[in-house]
């Protein structure tokens, strides 16, 4: 069994988060989306993994995997998701695989979708119900066997999206070879799979147990972070002086926490620096962030943020890798922004 992640997207919802980095390496709960695909693969067993990256994303993916022995295959172009398995044909071999898009996140694992991939099953698709099915490939089940597929229709036929995880038998190169775009122009792999179906194969659909995450816009990156951020395990490694850490706090190596106030869950990345400050829960720091006489709770700051000085709390915000927020001193009394293309801003 080979594993295979999708990483090659533009992530145009994230944006301005993803004008410059790509999706998966955006931190929730201290480490890249993308760890926690590989981690997924690793503890299921499945060893050999392959990451699909495009000429935009593969410098950033291959350095947030530095630690990690997997292989990397270009997608030159974004021709959509089959495409992507298309292209990594060589690496794939006669081997079945799993297909993991690499901004979901699934809290239990992908174990039970590998033990639902028996004899006799051509794919097995991890399903979940939900309240806005249109904005997923949506499967009709009879008993656990899918018979029909459509990818964000506008009239869904069920609640059960399909979740990020798929696993295949090499059969799926085959109907892939024979697709054709969509009406958005791409190879999908909601069509590949229902060619499979179309073929008498055995499609098995699969609930994912537990709380799964698409990662595509700021408040499901924001949610995810408070899901990781549950499951937390304490742990000081940093220096804490003149603070108070209440319930679950990770403070990582070579972070300062000077004079402040922590409610868990928090993550406190490695180099941070918090001092005479509040970090309430649902907050994570990444390397080199700052919060310095303010307030943040249930945020995500990135690598080397700033909130410098700012006499209202922050909360449900996300500063990007280097963004500053820090008050004006002097006159005029006005806010005065630098904001790169699609930033957001909320004043109160
Ligand atoms: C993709 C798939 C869709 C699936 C979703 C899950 O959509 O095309 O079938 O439900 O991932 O995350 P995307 O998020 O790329 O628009």
């Amino acid at each position: 069994m080979k594993g295979l992640i999708l990483a090659a997207g533009r992530g145009t919802r994230l944006r301005p988060l993803t004008h410059t980095r790509p999706k998966p390496v955006i931190r929730v709960a201290g480490r890249p989306i993308l760890h926690y695909a590989v981690e997924n693969l690793l503890e299921a067993g499945v060893k050999e993994i392959g990451v699909v990256v495009s000429p935009e994303t593969e410098k950033d993916i291959r350095e947030a995997l530095a630690g990690y022995r997997v292989s990397y295959v270009l997608q030159e172009e974004p021709q959509g998701l089959a495409h992507a398995v298309a292209v990594a044909r060589d690496f794939l071999g006669q081997s079945p695989f799993v297909l993991y898009l690499g901004d979901n996140l699934f809290q239990k694992g992908i174990g039970r979708f590998l033990e639902a991939f028996g004899e006799g099953v051509s794919a097995v698709i991890a399903l979940v119900r939900v309240k806005n099915p249109s904005q997923f490939g949506v499967a009709v089940l009879q008993g656990d066997r899918i018979v029909r597929l459509v990818e964000k229709p506008k009239d869904p036929p069920s609640d059960l999206a399909v979740a990020g995880v798929y696993v295949f038998t090499p059969e799926v190169l085959e109907v892939i070879q024979d697709l054709k775009p969509s009406a958005r122009g791409e190879y999908e792999i909601t069509d590949a799979i229902q060619g499979l179906v179309d073929r008498g194969k055995r499609v098995v659909g699969v609930e994912v147990e537990g709380w799964w995450k698409d990662t595509g816009r700021p408040e499901d990156l924001l949610d995810a972070n408070r899901l990781l951020l549950e499951e937390l395990s304490p742990r000081v490694e940093g220096h804490v002086e003149g603070s108070q850490l209440t319930g679950r706090v990770v403070v990582e190596r070579g972070a300062k926490v000077v004079g402040s106030t922590v409610i868990g869950p928090a993550f406190i990345g490695e180099g941070a620096l918090v001092e005479g400050a509040y970090i309430g829960p649902f907050t994570s720091l990444g390397p080199g962030a700052r919060v310095v006489r303010s307030e943040v709770e249930y945020s995500i700051l990135e690598d080397h943020a700033a909130l410098v000085d700012v006499a209202l709390r922050l909360q449900e915000s996300i500063l990007g890798v280097g963004a500053a927020v820090r008050s004006r001193n002097g006159l005029p009394r006005a806010h005065r922004l630098i904001l790169g293309d699609l930033s957001q801003v909320e004043l109160a």
